[in-house]
């Protein structure tokens, strides 16, 4: 099939990327120059683990433009645009509604049955109720009827993102109209999973349900690690013990500092907006939130535990990104750490494997090391906010270490060791 991609975030690109090396013909339109450029010389504008690779596999079977019009000649547009928060939490919709209309405006001049896919993370009734009318208005033409429209939404992790493409747990179709279905089902044939057909709304609210769930999950760990680390209990062997139960599943109970990046937080606090727009008062996902806005500042508690006055003391911050494997630091709870410590006067030495870059943007007052040994050697106390793999491999004794993600070396070797919830 010929597809098209509009928006190459990490979505975008893996998903193109991914169906480029399934044997379709792949054109990204993208607004943005240079990741045009960037993807046309094979070269990820994210890092993500084995995309690279995998874009040079596959050159010549896609490419990039910032011309709409090149969607004219494909079969199936994909909607992989943002949809970040507005400042009151409620999702701002606008790159959802400009890519409707250039897509619209390119099916007006077309006789071909077309498909619209939305893989953007939208609030229940999106597709419907905005999507579907400004296509329709913009094209004059009749959705469901000259074109598809259907919701399919991604649940690629960040830094696994390529082998979730291809393994997933589930494939969920949104879908109203049979021949759109059909062409779904046809596109996802290879993917031996399972394959759950819903109406388009019910697609929509997967996806923010997952999410909500998954968040649920670390912030519930996080609040029992709370009451263990008083009790002098481990909370990871607790949540060994839990997650046995076949009902409940191991993952996604690891305590420490909370959930970061740029699903969790905007999609629960979205849900919650669209709760309360309802009538509804959502105390659990309000809880879950709370819960996590509250466990960085944990880190900040418990060093001043061993340095109560941490002015002018150089503090060492070993990991940026909001989790493992990514440059990504939307939502690190290395921001409010950050933030804190400035407050208290503290100097800051930090380093991430692969974040640097994208932390300076926001915080250029602070010092950045070449590696982790040096941050180790010249701060008076360690604080351990993303668990790089590298970070197992440090040399921690003779220093203070309060963990916020438990590296079972530091637990080990550390002067004072502090985990944030165990
Ligand atoms: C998530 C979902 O997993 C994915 O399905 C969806 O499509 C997008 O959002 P991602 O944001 O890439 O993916 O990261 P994920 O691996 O899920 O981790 C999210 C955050 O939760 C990270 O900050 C991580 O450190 C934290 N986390 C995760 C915990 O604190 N404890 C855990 O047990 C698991």
């Amino acid at each position: 099939m010929k597809i098209s991609i509009i928006g190459s975030g990490y979505v975008g690109l893996v998903t193109g990327v991914g169906f480029a090396e399934l044997g379709h013909d792949v054109v990204f339109i993208d607004v943005d120059e240079q990741k045009v450029e960037m993807i046309n010389s094979c070269k990820p504008p994210i890092f993500e683990k084995g995309l690279k690779e995998l874009m040079e596999k596959n050159r010549g079977k896609f490419y990039a433009t910032n011309d709409y019009a090149s969607l004219k000649n494909t079969d199936i547009t994909f909607i992989c645009v943002g949809t970040p928060s507005r400042k009151d939490g409620s999702i701002d919709l606008k790159y959802v509604e400009s890519a409707s209309k250039e897509i619209g405006k390119v099916l007006r001049g077309k006789e071909e049955f077309h498909t619209v896919v939305v893989k953007s993370t939208v609030i229940p009734g999106t597709t419907e109720e905005v999507v579907k009318p400004i296509i329709g208005k913009e094209s004059g033409k009749e959705a469901f009827r000259d074109f598809g429209l259907a919701m399919n939404p991604e649940f690629l992790r960040e830094g696994n993102a390529v082998e979730d493409f291809f393994n997933p747990d589930r494939i969920v179709i949104g879908v109203k109209d049979e021949r759109t279905k059909k062409i779904l089902e046809k596109l996802y044939e290879p993917f031996n999973c399972p394959k759950l057909i819903t109406d388009i709304k019910t697609a929509e609210m997967i996806k923010y349900a997952s999410n909500a769930f998954l968040a649920t999950k670390i912030s519930f760990a996080n609040e029992i690690g709370n009451i263990c680390k008083k009790l002098g209990i481990d909370v990871y062997k607790v949540f060994e013990g839990v997650g046995l139960d076949h009902r409940i599943n191991p993952s996604f109970f690891r305590a420490g500092i909370g959930f970061g990046g740029s699903c969790f937080p905007k999609d629960v606090k979205a849900l919650i907006k669209k709760a309360e727009e309802l009538g509804e008062d959502p105390k659990l996902l309000k809880a879950v939130i709370e819960v996590n806005e509250r466990q960085p500042l944990k880190m900040i508690e418990l060093l001043k535990k061993h340095i109560p006055n941490l002015e002018g003391k150089k503090i060492g911050l070993l990991g940026l990104a909001f989790k493992p494997d990514t440059d990504d630091v939307r939502e690190s709870r290395a921001i409010p750490i950050v933030k804190a410590l400035l407050e208290e006067g503290a100097e800051i030495i930090a380093y991430d494997p692969k974040a640097i870059e994208n932390f300076r943007k926001f915080f250029p007052q602070i010092e950045y090391a070449n590696s982790a040994e040096d941050v180790i050697a010249k701060s008076d106390a360690v604080l351990i906010v993303t668990e790089w793999r590298d970070f197992e491999e440090l040399d921690y004794s003779g220093k203070i270490v309060i963990d916020g993600r438990r590296v079972e070396k530091a637990m080990r070797e550390a002067k004072i060791y502090e985990g944030v919830c165990w």
